[in-house]
């Protein structure tokens, strides 16, 4: 497959506030699953040039297919009547410890059957690919169990295997305490280390282990064990850190060599140095900051000066952003975190990538990458970020395959 005459946003060199590595009068060569050839349409290789399967794409704008490297989209129910709670004056918090938040949500995971699971959180998958997601991250975390979070990251390894989108699938054991473990915390980082993550491990559905270190979840050292038995496996790492308050948990995690820590709008403009080491990726979930009201930024211009990779993800949860929108959330990263248009389309693609691990297959247009492609009825990258609602994505390819033809 030839794609040809395309306006065309590679992500190669686009670190940071840099460019968006445009081509213009483009063409990208696809064979099989990889891509083949990029570069002007006026260099294309002749042997390319008569190719029966060359499509013009008018100037219409080519990415590379976006990714959401933080959701917890698999879930049943919904805590619309949190969300009135907040509205009537209670916080995040004081919902968790009165027992509802992430408690009453496991509850309704637990209850559900694989099908029931699969079929409740289908839909949002399929709105986050409408807007051209080809990799979608996906959490465990509402099961608190062995079986639960197993069934959790199941239905996850079922999305790839059924609707052909990436998936990389996350144990999140450590996110939150369950109900029969109560006041002991520890207890439960125990049944974590020892029974659960071994038994997801097992079932050979673990990418990464994560976990959420706050005061209503887990601390700095009960997170340091659960990560001492990943990495004891091998198993790279990431970490809900300072979204809440500031316990020095993105600190331990980047020292530890982890993938991302994510949110952070409590860490320190001084304290991001310490996450400096060429790999940690800073993950901006700008959804849970607009549903919680949250006034306190995340130190983006910090995380500039020192260079530390910036990515955008929906954080998709019944709680904290009930978001099925990727455009959406890098539109509110320009507008509530003053990142740069630039800045957050690299946010969604490449600097993705690298959260979780994945930048050498995918995450920009080079040769050699896999093809995962959309095509958007644009011209420039920077009004998929302007616009609000709109919806611009004409055409989706992973790994060479068209999922939504042009
Ligand atoms: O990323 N912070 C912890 N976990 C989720 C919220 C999950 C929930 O409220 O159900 C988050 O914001
Ligand atoms: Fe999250």
């Amino acid at each position: 497959m030839i794609l040809t005459n395309a306006t065309i946003a590679t992500m190669v060199n686009a670190n940071g506030n840099a460019s968006f590595g445009l081509v213009h009068n483009g063409s990208i060569v696809v064979v099989d699953d990889k891509i083949q050839w990029i570069g002007k349409s006026s260099e294309l290789p002749s042997h390319w040039r008569s190719s029966e399967e060359s499509l013009n794409c008018r100037g219409r704008l080519i990415t590379p297919g976006l990714i959401d490297c933080h959701t917890h989209l698999v879930y049943a129910g919904n805590r619309a009547r949190e969300f009135e709670q907040r509205l009537e004056g209670a916080t995040y918090e004081e919902i968790a410890n009165n027992g509802g938040g992430i408690v009453s949500t496991v509850k309704a995971t637990r209850e559900a059957s694989v099908e029931v699971l699969f079929e409740q959180s289908l839909p949002r998958l399929k709105q986050l690919m409408s807007e051209g997601v080809t990799t979608v991250e996906i959490k465990s975390g509402y099961g608190l169990n062995s079986d639960d979070e197993i069934k959790m990251l199941h239905v996850a390894q079922q999305f790839a295997d059924e609707i052909g989108v990436r998936v990389s699938k996350t144990f999140l054991g450590a996110h939150a305490l369950p109900p029969e473990f109560h006041n002991d915390k520890d207890g439960y980082i125990s049944a974590v280390c020892e029974e659960m993550l071994p038994a997801a491990y097992d079932a050979g559905l673990v990418d990464a282990v994560d976990g959420f270190s706050e005061s209503i979840a887990f601390s700095v050292e009960q997170m340091d064990r659960v990560f001492d038995v990943a990495q004891s496996y091998g198993l790279p790492i990431k970490l809900h850190a300072e979204q809440l308050s500031d316990l020095g948990g993105a600190t331990m995690a980047a020292q530890r060599g982890a993938l991302s820590v994510d949110h952070l709008e409590y860490l320190k403009s001084t304290d991001v140095g310490k996450l400096q080491n060429g790999k940690t990726v800073a993950v901006l979930l700008p959804g849970a900051f607009y549903v919680l009201r949250e006034t306190q930024l995340p130190p983006i211009e910090a995380l500039r000066e020192h260079h530390i990779p910036m990515a955008i993800a929906s954080d998709c949860n019944p709680g904290s952003s009930p978001v099925t929108s990727l455009l959406l959330s890098m539109n509110m990263a320009c507008t509530l975190f003053r990142m740069t248009p630039s800045e957050a389309l690299s946010g969604v693609t490449i600097q993705a990538a690298k959260a979780l691990g994945m930048q050498d297959s995918i995450g920009s247009i080079e040769a050699g990458k896999q093809a995962d492609l959309v095509m958007w009825d644009t011209d420039h990258p920077s009004t998929l970020s302007y616009h609000i609602g709109l919806n611009p994505c004409t055409a989706i390819m992973i790994g060479g395959n068209w999922k939504k033809h042009p």
